[in-house]
This record gives C-alpha cells, structure tokens and sequence, in this order.
C-alpha cells in the first residue's frame, strides 16, 4: 500500500476535524497518547484495521488495543465487571488496559481481537487523543505507530520516520511523556492478570483490587499474549495451499475460484482478504469438519495471512473444557 502523502496534521480544531474525518473514511492516522503514538483505524471497519497491519508491515496478527474516551462507551463493546469499575475509577483516563469479554453486538472488526473473543480496550489521557475520540465519536483500535520490529514512536517525527507514504495523516501532539506501552491487565477470569507491564504497576493494580494478580505464565505470554494459546483456533481440519478442494472439504477461496463457501476476496485483494479471514473461519468452522484453503500470496499483508492460517492448520493437542 503505497499513499501520494502523508498530512502532518496540527492538533488544532481544524486538524482534529480533519483527522476524524479522515478515520471516518476509512483512512490510517497516527494519534498522540501519553504512552505512545498509535496507528488508529476505526475499529468497526475491517477493512481499515487491515490497512494497520499492511502500513506496519506486520508479518502476524496480534491483537489490537481498542481506545474509547470513558467508561460508558466501553461498556458499549465488553461485559463490564466489578473489578474494570475499581481499576478504570482509579486509573481511568491513563495508561491502563483492560481485556474483557467481548459483548453482543459489539459492531468491533474481528481482525481487531483476531478473532478472540475478548478485547483490549482502554481510555487515553492525552488531550489531543481525548479531542480526536470526541470528533470522530467511535472506536479507534491502534497499536504503536512504527513499522514492525521497530521501537515504538513517542513523537510524530518518529511516526513519520518510519510511516511516512503509507499512512493518510499524523496528528501532532508534541512527545509522548511516558515512553512505554500502557500495563494490560486480563479480567476475563476470576483472577486478574498482569499480561503486559507499564507505568502502573502491579503493586498499584493490586492495591486497587485488594488482592494478587496472576501472572501470564511465560515472559513470552506478557509481551505477546496474542501469539499463545488463548489465540482463536478453529475445531475444523485445515489444509492449506488448496488449488482443487477434496470431497467433504469446504473451501475458502481466495481470488476468482469456484465453489468456495467462502471467499476471503474474489477480487485477490489481499487486505480484504485480512478483513475477513478471522469472521470467514469462525462461520466455516461452525458448518464444516474439513476446510480447505486457496494459496494466498505470501507478500505484503499475506505474509500475516498465512502465518495465522498455518498457525490455524497446526496439529495440537484436544482442546480442555
Ligand atoms: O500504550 C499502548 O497501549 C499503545 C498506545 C497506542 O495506546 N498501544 C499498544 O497497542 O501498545 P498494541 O496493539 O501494540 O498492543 C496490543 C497488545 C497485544 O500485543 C496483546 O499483547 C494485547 O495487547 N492484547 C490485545 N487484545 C488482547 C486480548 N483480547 N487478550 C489478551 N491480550 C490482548
Ligand atoms: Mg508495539
């Protein structure tokens, strides 16, 4: 994905109205928060959160952090719980996230959660993100605004040094002031964990709750919880690289093939495809035991495409519970 121009935008009205006007269409800006600058796409739009992964280069999909500008709107897209009511009262606005149970009809992409079915959300306390929140008046999912495996950017200089023609717009907030991803805690099961670590620390967290965190298991499982085995993973047989389906197999297309159950883009357009690989493998995986996948070109975001499908295709161990 390649872009004329990316508008350094000023963190006035005007370029605040521009930048929601902007994620309103669909586009890519990079926001100032108080931890680092995010990547922002509306979260409802699949289409626009695969645009994150093809400006970052990414080569997997881990799950996104989605921002909302308080607690009612993030009541909005997760199951609410007393322990995210003493946590966000404490340290909401501010560098916290919280991973709840998704809710009905919560309207957020599936390629934000990769296809979890709970979500990373929390609520900045910059000024300028708070401002671009209000304007666009949505959810913006946004993972740090560097191009993958790089450190993440707390000025828009950074920002622009490493996305500079691939994103639509970077509005200016001045340097970020804390530097350091915001501490994710877990509150999908009774006890709470610290799955990322930041500036709040665990001692504070606790002392909010009244009681120890659990730990994420691994040092691997705090800085990418997305990769282990809390990731969606379908019941049903995959077998990739599938140019003529077996019978009894369902086939997800890619590209203009016939009998496809499902085509992740008839069009072999690889960021739509990433829009809907994760909402297409839950549907098939409902109807189907055996799906069979189309080749999908390893460049560019289908480079992410085929990790989570061969990570999808792996053999594992029968799943507990
Ligand atoms: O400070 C920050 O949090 C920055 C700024 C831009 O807000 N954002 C950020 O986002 O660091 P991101 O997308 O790079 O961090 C996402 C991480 C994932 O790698 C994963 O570790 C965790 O959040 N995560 C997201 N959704 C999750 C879920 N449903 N369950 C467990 N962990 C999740
Ligand atoms: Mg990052």
């Amino acid at each position: 994905m390649t872009l004329a121009k990316t508008h350094l935008l000023p963190a006035t009205d005007a370029g605040i109205a521009q930048a929601a006007a902007t994620l309103a269409k669909g586009g890519l800006v990079a926001l100032p928060t108080e931890t680092v600058y995010g990547l922002g796409a509306d979260a409802r739009n699949g289409t626009a959160v695969a645009g994150i992964y093809a400006a970052k280069g990414r080569p997997s999909f881990n799950p996104l952090i989605v921002h909302v500008p308080d607690i009612a709107a993030a009541q909005n897209y997760v199951q609410w719980n007393e322990a995210a009511t003493h946590l966000a009262a404490a340290f909401w606005p501010g560098p916290l996230t919280l991973v709840l149970p998704l809710r009905e009809g919560h309207g957020i992409a599936s390629l934000v959660t990769a296809g979890l079915d709970s979500l990373a959300i929390r609520c900045p306390a910059h000024p300028v993100a708070r401002a671009l929140l209000a304007g666009f008046d949505g959810p913006i999912a946004a993972p740090s605004a560097n191009p993958s495996g790089k450190i993440s950017p707390t000025t828009a200089a950074h920002v622009l040094g490493g996305l500079e023609g691939r994103i639509e717009a970077v509005l200016d907030g001045g340097a970020a002031a804390i530097g350091l991803e915001s501490t994710i805690v877990g509150l999908t099961s009774p006890i709470p964990t610290l799955l990322r670590h930041g500036t709040i620390t665990e001692t504070q967290i606790s002392a909010v709750l009244g009681r120890p965190l659990a730990q994420a298991t691994t040092p691997a499982a705090i800085t990418a919880p997305g990769q282990l085995s809390s990731h969606y993973a379908p019941e049903a047989h995959l077998r990739l690289n599938v140019q003529s389906p077996r019978p009894g197999e369902s086939l997800l297309g890619f590209g203009p093939v016939t009998g496809a159950t499902c085509n992740l883009s008839a069009v072999g357009d690889l960021q739509e495809a990433a829009a809907n690989l994760f909402a297409m493998l839950r549907r098939l995986d409902e109807s189907a035991s055996q799906i069979a996948v189309s080749p999908i070109p390893d460049e560019g975001i289908g480079r992410a495409i085929n990790d989570r499908l061969t990570r999808a295709a792996a053999p594992r161990a029968p799943r507990q519970g």
